[in-house]
Protein backbone atom coordinates (compact mmCIF):
# COMPACT_ATOMS: atom_id res chain seq x y z
CA UNK A 1 0.00 0.00 0.00
CA UNK A 2 1.48 3.48 -0.66
CA UNK A 3 -0.35 7.24 0.76
CA UNK A 4 -1.23 7.94 -2.80
CA UNK A 5 -3.45 4.89 -3.12
CA UNK A 6 -6.47 6.81 -2.59
CA UNK A 7 -10.11 5.25 -1.40
CA UNK A 8 -13.57 6.64 -0.71
CA UNK A 9 -14.25 7.18 2.48
CA UNK A 10 -16.89 4.91 3.19
CA UNK A 11 -19.75 4.97 0.88
CA UNK A 12 -19.10 9.15 -0.09
CA UNK A 13 -17.67 10.48 -3.11
CA UNK A 14 -14.86 12.14 -0.43
CA UNK A 15 -11.20 10.47 -1.48
CA UNK A 16 -8.62 9.90 1.01
CA UNK A 17 -5.18 8.43 1.58
CA UNK A 18 -4.62 5.72 3.63
CA UNK A 19 -2.82 7.44 6.33
CA UNK A 20 -4.20 10.91 7.68
CA UNK A 21 -2.40 13.14 9.00
CA UNK A 22 -3.47 13.95 12.70
CA UNK A 23 -2.35 17.43 14.34
CA UNK A 24 -3.39 17.18 18.02
CA UNK A 25 0.48 17.76 18.37
CA UNK A 26 0.59 20.94 16.63
CA UNK A 27 1.12 23.88 19.22
CA UNK A 28 3.03 23.08 22.46
CA UNK A 29 -0.29 24.94 24.42
CA UNK A 30 -0.77 21.79 26.66
CA UNK A 31 2.80 20.71 27.59
CA UNK A 32 3.76 18.33 24.77
CA UNK A 33 3.54 18.79 21.07
CA UNK A 34 5.24 20.54 17.87
CA UNK A 35 6.03 24.35 17.72
CA UNK A 36 4.35 25.89 14.50
CA UNK A 37 8.25 25.37 12.47
CA UNK A 38 7.99 21.39 13.44
CA UNK A 39 4.21 21.47 12.87
CA UNK A 40 5.44 23.18 9.19
CA UNK A 41 7.81 20.80 8.50
CA UNK A 42 5.68 18.01 9.40
CA UNK A 43 2.26 19.26 7.13
CA UNK A 44 4.59 19.70 4.61
CA UNK A 45 6.59 16.19 4.60
CA UNK A 46 2.82 14.63 4.72
CA UNK A 47 1.66 16.55 1.74
CA UNK A 48 4.90 15.98 -0.32
CA UNK A 49 4.52 11.95 0.46
CA UNK A 50 0.79 12.38 -1.27
CA UNK A 51 -1.15 11.82 1.25
CA UNK A 52 -4.82 14.15 1.29
CA UNK A 53 -6.34 14.00 4.21
CA UNK A 54 -5.85 16.08 7.57
CA UNK A 55 -7.49 15.99 10.93
CA UNK A 56 -8.06 18.20 13.54
CA UNK A 57 -10.14 19.79 15.90
CA UNK A 58 -11.53 23.20 17.27
CA UNK A 59 -9.92 22.33 20.55
CA UNK A 60 -6.88 21.01 20.19
CA UNK A 61 -3.93 23.25 21.50
CA UNK A 62 -6.89 25.49 22.46
CA UNK A 63 -7.34 26.55 18.59
CA UNK A 64 -3.44 27.09 18.12
CA UNK A 65 -3.86 23.78 15.81
CA UNK A 66 -6.47 24.85 13.31
CA UNK A 67 -4.91 28.73 13.54
CA UNK A 68 -1.83 26.80 12.18
CA UNK A 69 -3.21 24.51 9.77
CA UNK A 70 -5.33 27.86 8.55
CA UNK A 71 -2.23 29.29 8.11
CA UNK A 72 -0.25 26.88 6.01
CA UNK A 73 -3.06 25.82 3.74
CA UNK A 74 -3.69 29.68 3.03
CA UNK A 75 0.65 30.22 2.18
CA UNK A 76 0.75 26.97 -0.14
CA UNK A 77 -3.00 27.72 -1.80
CA UNK A 78 -3.82 24.46 -0.80
CA UNK A 79 -7.44 24.35 0.06
CA UNK A 80 -9.05 22.82 -3.25
CA UNK A 81 -6.49 19.49 -2.07
CA UNK A 82 -6.73 18.69 1.23
CA UNK A 83 -9.53 17.00 2.54
CA UNK A 84 -9.79 18.92 5.69
CA UNK A 85 -11.58 17.88 8.77
CA UNK A 86 -12.25 19.14 11.76
CA UNK A 87 -14.35 18.45 15.08
CA UNK A 88 -16.77 19.93 17.97
CA UNK A 89 -18.32 18.84 21.14
CA UNK A 90 -15.57 19.65 23.82
CA UNK A 91 -16.70 23.04 25.84
CA UNK A 92 -14.75 26.33 24.88
CA UNK A 93 -15.90 28.07 28.07
CA UNK A 94 -16.90 25.58 31.70
CA UNK A 95 -19.10 28.65 32.76
CA UNK A 96 -21.43 28.27 29.62
CA UNK A 97 -23.32 24.75 28.98
CA UNK A 98 -24.21 25.52 25.50
CA UNK A 99 -20.33 26.29 24.63
CA UNK A 100 -20.22 22.42 24.33
CA UNK A 101 -21.88 19.04 23.63
CA UNK A 102 -23.81 18.07 20.28
CA UNK A 103 -26.71 20.33 20.54
CA UNK A 104 -27.76 22.83 17.40
CA UNK A 105 -26.43 25.87 19.29
CA UNK A 106 -23.03 24.61 20.18
CA UNK A 107 -22.32 22.95 16.68
CA UNK A 108 -23.02 26.30 15.02
CA UNK A 109 -20.85 28.28 17.78
CA UNK A 110 -18.28 25.39 17.05
CA UNK A 111 -18.13 25.57 13.14
CA UNK A 112 -18.18 29.41 12.90
CA UNK A 113 -14.93 29.51 15.35
CA UNK A 114 -13.18 26.59 13.03
CA UNK A 115 -14.14 28.51 10.02
CA UNK A 116 -12.21 31.34 11.34
CA UNK A 117 -9.15 29.93 12.63
CA UNK A 118 -8.68 27.75 9.53
CA UNK A 119 -9.53 30.51 6.95
CA UNK A 120 -12.08 28.46 4.97
CA UNK A 121 -15.92 28.67 3.99
CA UNK A 122 -16.56 24.90 4.44
CA UNK A 123 -15.34 21.78 5.99
CA UNK A 124 -14.73 18.34 4.15
CA UNK A 125 -15.54 16.57 7.02
CA UNK A 126 -17.36 17.69 10.44
CA UNK A 127 -16.52 15.01 13.26
CA UNK A 128 -19.02 14.86 15.87
CA UNK A 129 -15.86 14.69 18.58
CA UNK A 130 -17.46 12.57 21.18
CA UNK A 131 -20.97 11.71 22.17
CA UNK A 132 -22.24 13.75 24.93
CA UNK A 133 -24.75 11.47 26.91
CA UNK A 134 -27.93 14.01 26.29
CA UNK A 135 -28.96 15.35 23.24
CA UNK A 136 -31.34 13.59 20.74
CA UNK A 137 -29.85 11.94 17.81
CA UNK A 138 -32.37 13.75 15.52
CA UNK A 139 -31.08 17.36 16.45
CA UNK A 140 -27.96 16.09 15.60
CA UNK A 141 -28.68 14.63 12.38
CA UNK A 142 -31.24 17.99 11.41
CA UNK A 143 -28.48 20.11 12.15
CA UNK A 144 -25.66 18.10 10.40
CA UNK A 145 -28.07 18.16 7.48
CA UNK A 146 -28.70 21.85 7.43
CA UNK A 147 -24.83 22.71 7.34
CA UNK A 148 -24.58 20.19 4.34
CA UNK A 149 -27.31 21.72 2.57
CA UNK A 150 -25.60 25.60 3.51
CA UNK A 151 -22.29 24.13 1.63
CA UNK A 152 -20.62 25.00 4.98
CA UNK A 153 -19.42 20.90 5.40
CA UNK A 154 -19.30 18.51 3.07
CA UNK A 155 -20.05 15.45 4.90
CA UNK A 156 -20.13 14.34 8.57
CA UNK A 157 -18.80 11.23 10.86
CA UNK A 158 -19.24 10.29 14.39
CA UNK A 159 -16.39 9.94 16.68
CA UNK A 160 -16.13 7.78 20.40
CA UNK A 161 -20.23 7.63 20.21
CA UNK A 162 -21.66 4.29 21.13
CA UNK A 163 -22.78 2.10 18.08
CA UNK A 164 -26.15 2.12 19.21
CA UNK A 165 -26.19 5.73 18.34
CA UNK A 166 -24.29 5.71 15.51
CA UNK A 167 -26.71 3.04 14.16
CA UNK A 168 -29.65 5.12 14.90
CA UNK A 169 -28.66 8.06 13.27
CA UNK A 170 -27.58 6.45 10.36
CA UNK A 171 -31.04 4.84 10.08
CA UNK A 172 -33.03 7.68 10.77
CA UNK A 173 -31.36 9.85 8.28
CA UNK A 174 -31.07 6.80 5.69
CA UNK A 175 -35.47 6.83 6.42
CA UNK A 176 -35.95 10.74 6.50
CA UNK A 177 -34.00 10.93 2.74
CA UNK A 178 -31.64 12.75 4.73
CA UNK A 179 -27.65 13.13 4.71
CA UNK A 180 -25.95 9.86 6.45
CA UNK A 181 -22.61 9.99 8.50
CA UNK A 182 -20.54 8.52 6.24
CA UNK A 183 -17.43 7.19 8.81
CA UNK A 184 -16.68 6.94 12.12
CA UNK A 185 -13.41 7.58 13.86
CA UNK A 186 -12.24 5.85 16.88
CA UNK A 187 -9.17 4.92 19.36
CA UNK A 188 -8.05 1.63 17.79
CA UNK A 189 -4.57 -0.02 18.49
CA UNK A 190 -3.08 -3.28 19.27
CA UNK A 191 -3.71 -2.45 23.07
CA UNK A 192 -7.49 -1.07 22.22
CA UNK A 193 -9.39 -3.20 20.24
CA UNK A 194 -12.69 -3.24 21.85
CA UNK A 195 -14.22 -1.72 18.79
CA UNK A 196 -14.16 -4.91 17.26
CA UNK A 197 -16.89 -5.73 19.41
CA UNK A 198 -19.66 -3.06 17.47
CA UNK A 199 -18.26 -0.48 15.33
CA UNK A 200 -15.87 -2.46 13.31
CA UNK A 201 -19.17 -4.78 12.14
CA UNK A 202 -21.31 -1.66 12.35
CA UNK A 203 -19.09 0.36 10.02
CA UNK A 204 -19.37 -2.81 7.61
CA UNK A 205 -22.94 -3.49 7.52
CA UNK A 206 -23.67 0.41 6.83
CA UNK A 207 -20.68 1.12 4.94
CA UNK A 208 -18.81 3.58 7.17
CA UNK A 209 -15.01 4.67 6.75
CA UNK A 210 -13.27 3.75 10.00
CA UNK A 211 -10.42 6.34 10.80
CA UNK A 212 -8.29 4.72 13.98
CA UNK A 213 -7.23 7.29 16.39
CA UNK A 214 -4.11 7.24 19.04
CA UNK A 215 -2.67 3.77 16.66
CA UNK A 216 0.33 4.02 18.79
CA UNK A 217 -1.94 3.89 21.79
CA UNK A 218 -0.12 8.23 22.50
CA UNK A 219 3.27 7.06 21.85
CA UNK A 220 3.57 3.55 23.95
CA UNK A 221 3.97 1.24 21.01
CA UNK A 222 6.85 2.86 19.58
CA UNK A 223 8.94 1.09 22.76
CA UNK A 224 10.35 4.23 23.96
CA UNK A 225 8.73 3.58 27.66
CA UNK A 226 10.04 1.37 29.87
CA UNK A 227 8.03 -0.48 32.96
CA UNK A 228 9.00 0.94 36.24
CA UNK A 229 6.80 -0.96 39.44
CA UNK A 230 3.11 0.18 38.43
CA UNK A 231 3.68 2.46 35.85
CA UNK A 232 6.34 3.36 33.15
CA UNK A 233 8.61 6.17 32.41
CA UNK A 234 10.17 7.67 29.37
CA UNK A 235 10.63 10.95 27.18
CA UNK A 236 7.12 11.73 25.94
CA UNK A 237 3.86 12.72 25.87
CA UNK A 238 2.47 9.90 27.92
CA UNK A 239 5.18 10.52 30.74
CA UNK A 240 4.07 14.12 30.81
CA UNK A 241 0.29 13.83 31.50
CA UNK A 242 1.06 10.82 33.96
CA UNK A 243 -1.18 12.73 36.64
CA UNK A 244 -3.33 13.97 34.28
CA UNK A 245 -6.17 11.98 35.25
CA UNK A 246 -7.40 11.53 31.67
CA UNK A 247 -8.52 7.67 31.23
CA UNK A 248 -7.50 7.86 27.68
CA UNK A 249 -4.12 8.42 28.25
CA UNK A 250 -3.52 5.87 31.01
CA UNK A 251 -1.54 3.09 29.04
CA UNK A 252 1.01 1.51 31.61
CA UNK A 253 -0.94 -1.69 32.51
CA UNK A 254 0.46 -5.29 33.11
CA UNK A 255 -1.65 -6.43 29.84
CA UNK A 256 -0.37 -3.43 27.69
CA UNK A 257 3.37 -4.81 28.78
CA UNK A 258 2.53 -8.02 27.03
CA UNK A 259 1.45 -7.08 24.62
CA UNK A 260 4.78 -4.80 23.77
CA UNK A 261 7.20 -7.18 24.65
CA UNK A 262 5.63 -9.35 21.87
CA UNK A 263 5.42 -6.10 19.66
CA UNK A 264 9.21 -5.84 20.04
CA UNK A 265 10.20 -9.61 19.38
CA UNK A 266 7.94 -9.36 16.34
CA UNK A 267 9.51 -5.98 15.00
CA UNK A 268 13.08 -7.47 15.74
CA UNK A 269 12.19 -10.26 13.28
CA UNK A 270 11.23 -7.98 10.50
CA UNK A 271 13.15 -5.81 10.87
CA UNK A 272 11.21 -2.76 11.06
CA UNK A 273 10.90 -0.79 14.03
CA UNK A 274 8.12 -0.95 15.91
CA UNK A 275 5.83 1.72 15.49
CA UNK A 276 5.93 0.88 11.95
CA UNK A 277 4.97 -2.69 12.58
CA UNK A 278 1.97 -1.56 14.94
CA UNK A 279 0.81 1.45 12.39
CA UNK A 280 0.85 -1.55 9.83
CA UNK A 281 -1.29 -3.98 12.16
CA UNK A 282 -3.79 -0.90 12.68
CA UNK A 283 -3.68 -0.06 9.49
CA UNK A 284 -4.44 -3.62 7.22
CA UNK A 285 -6.90 -4.43 10.16
CA UNK A 286 -10.49 -5.59 8.40
CA UNK A 287 -12.62 -2.29 8.14
CA UNK A 288 -10.12 0.15 8.14
CA UNK A 289 -9.51 3.12 5.90
CA UNK A 290 -7.29 4.96 6.40
CA UNK A 291 -5.19 5.54 10.20
CA UNK A 292 -4.31 9.04 11.94
CA UNK A 293 -0.95 9.68 12.55
CA UNK A 294 0.45 11.48 15.04
CA UNK A 295 3.81 12.83 15.12
CA UNK A 296 5.76 15.64 17.04
CA UNK A 297 9.16 15.35 15.09
CA UNK A 298 9.56 15.05 12.02
CA UNK A 299 11.77 11.80 12.19
CA UNK A 300 8.80 10.60 13.52
CA UNK A 301 6.48 11.21 10.77
CA UNK A 302 9.63 9.58 8.08
CA UNK A 303 9.47 6.19 9.77
CA UNK A 304 5.66 6.00 10.36
CA UNK A 305 4.87 7.18 6.36
CA UNK A 306 7.25 3.60 5.93
CA UNK A 307 4.85 2.04 7.69
CA UNK A 308 2.73 0.49 4.71
CA UNK A 309 4.71 -0.51 2.51
CA UNK A 310 5.50 -4.34 3.78
CA UNK A 311 3.37 -6.97 5.17
CA UNK A 312 3.47 -8.40 8.75
CA UNK A 313 4.15 -12.59 8.12
CA UNK A 314 1.26 -14.46 8.91
CA UNK A 315 2.86 -15.94 11.64
CA UNK A 316 4.17 -13.18 13.24
CA UNK A 317 0.61 -11.41 12.45
CA UNK A 318 -0.85 -14.16 14.39
CA UNK A 319 1.03 -14.02 17.66
CA UNK A 320 0.36 -9.80 17.69
CA UNK A 321 -3.78 -10.95 16.98
CA UNK A 322 -3.44 -13.47 19.73
CA UNK A 323 -1.52 -11.23 22.61
CA UNK A 324 -3.76 -8.73 22.02
CA UNK A 325 -6.86 -10.05 22.01
CA UNK A 326 -9.92 -9.07 23.49
CA UNK A 327 -11.15 -10.60 26.82
CA UNK A 328 -14.13 -12.83 25.85
CA UNK A 329 -17.11 -11.30 27.91
CA UNK A 330 -20.38 -11.07 27.62
CA UNK A 331 -22.56 -10.82 25.25
CA UNK A 332 -20.11 -10.84 22.41
CA UNK A 333 -19.26 -14.49 23.36
CA UNK A 334 -22.03 -15.80 21.83
CA UNK A 335 -20.77 -14.57 18.34
CA UNK A 336 -17.83 -16.24 18.72
CA UNK A 337 -16.77 -19.84 16.89
CA UNK A 338 -18.29 -22.20 20.00
CA UNK A 339 -21.33 -21.08 20.34
CA UNK A 340 -21.89 -19.85 16.94
CA UNK A 341 -21.34 -23.84 15.66
CA UNK A 342 -24.70 -24.18 18.32
CA UNK A 343 -26.27 -21.95 16.26
CA UNK A 344 -25.35 -23.25 12.63
CA UNK A 345 -23.72 -26.30 12.84
CA UNK A 346 -20.25 -27.62 11.68
CA UNK A 347 -20.24 -26.33 8.86
CA UNK A 348 -18.86 -23.33 8.53
CA UNK A 349 -21.61 -19.68 7.47
CA UNK A 350 -20.33 -16.26 6.85
CA UNK A 351 -22.34 -13.44 5.72
CA UNK A 352 -22.42 -12.46 2.57
CA UNK A 353 -20.31 -9.00 1.91
CA UNK A 354 -19.89 -6.94 -0.96
CA UNK A 355 -16.40 -6.29 -0.13
CA UNK A 356 -14.57 -8.44 1.68
CA UNK A 357 -11.08 -7.20 2.47
CA UNK A 358 -7.88 -8.96 1.38
CA UNK A 359 -7.21 -9.89 4.23
CA UNK A 360 -10.59 -11.27 5.21
CA UNK A 361 -10.04 -13.04 2.03
CA UNK A 362 -6.77 -14.29 3.05
CA UNK A 363 -8.12 -15.89 6.18
CA UNK A 364 -9.44 -19.78 6.03
CA UNK A 365 -13.20 -20.15 7.21
CA UNK A 366 -11.63 -21.76 10.04
CA UNK A 367 -9.87 -18.95 11.08
CA UNK A 368 -10.16 -18.26 14.83
CA UNK A 369 -12.27 -21.66 15.68
CA UNK A 370 -9.26 -23.72 17.09
CA UNK A 371 -8.98 -21.09 20.13
CA UNK A 372 -12.40 -21.88 21.25
CA UNK A 373 -12.80 -25.52 20.50
N1 LIG B 1 -11.32 11.58 18.09
C1 LIG B 1 -10.62 11.54 19.20
O1 LIG B 1 -11.16 11.46 20.31
C2 LIG B 1 -9.12 11.61 19.11
C3 LIG B 1 -8.34 11.40 20.26
C4 LIG B 1 -6.96 11.43 20.14
C5 LIG B 1 -6.38 11.69 18.91
N2 LIG B 1 -7.16 11.92 17.80
C6 LIG B 1 -6.57 12.20 16.46
O2 LIG B 1 -5.64 11.16 16.18
C7 LIG B 1 -4.35 11.72 15.92
C8 LIG B 1 -3.28 10.74 16.32
O3 LIG B 1 -3.39 10.47 17.72
P1 LIG B 1 -2.09 10.29 18.58
O4 LIG B 1 -1.20 11.48 18.41
O5 LIG B 1 -2.51 9.92 19.94
O6 LIG B 1 -1.43 9.05 17.79
P2 LIG B 1 -0.36 7.97 18.23
O7 LIG B 1 0.24 7.49 16.96
O8 LIG B 1 -0.95 6.96 19.13
O9 LIG B 1 0.71 8.79 19.09
C9 LIG B 1 1.52 9.74 18.50
C10 LIG B 1 2.69 10.02 19.41
O10 LIG B 1 3.51 8.86 19.48
C11 LIG B 1 4.87 9.23 19.48
N3 LIG B 1 5.45 8.73 18.23
C12 LIG B 1 4.89 8.75 17.00
N4 LIG B 1 5.69 8.16 16.11
C13 LIG B 1 6.78 7.76 16.78
C14 LIG B 1 7.95 7.10 16.38
N5 LIG B 1 8.13 6.73 15.12
N6 LIG B 1 8.89 6.86 17.32
C15 LIG B 1 8.69 7.21 18.61
N7 LIG B 1 7.59 7.86 19.05
C16 LIG B 1 6.64 8.12 18.14
C17 LIG B 1 4.91 10.72 19.58
O11 LIG B 1 4.87 11.01 20.96
P3 LIG B 1 5.77 12.16 21.62
O12 LIG B 1 5.20 13.41 21.06
O13 LIG B 1 5.51 11.98 23.07
O14 LIG B 1 7.16 11.91 21.19
C18 LIG B 1 3.59 11.12 18.92
O15 LIG B 1 3.14 12.38 19.31
C19 LIG B 1 -4.37 13.06 16.66
O16 LIG B 1 -3.44 13.98 16.14
C20 LIG B 1 -5.79 13.52 16.42
O17 LIG B 1 -5.90 14.07 15.12
C21 LIG B 1 -8.52 11.88 17.89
Amino acid sequence: MRLNEYTTLGRSGLVVSPLCLGTMTFGTEWGWGADEKISRALFDRYLESGGNFIDTADGYTGGKSEEMLGQFIADGGLRDKIVLATKFTFCADPANPNAGGNGRKNIHRALEGSLRRLRTDYIDLYWLHAWDTVTPVKEVVATLNDLVQQGKIRHYGFSDTPAWYLSRAYTLAEKEGKDRLIALQLEYSLVERNIEREHIPAAQELGLGVCPWSPLAGGFLSGKYKREGDGGSGDGRLEKTKDSGNPALKKFSEQNWNILNALLEVAKKIGRPPAQVALNWVATQPGITSTILGASKLSQLEDNLRAIDFSIPAELRDRLDQVSAPASIHPYMFFEPFIQRMIHGNAPVSRWSPARSSREKAMPESAGKEKVA
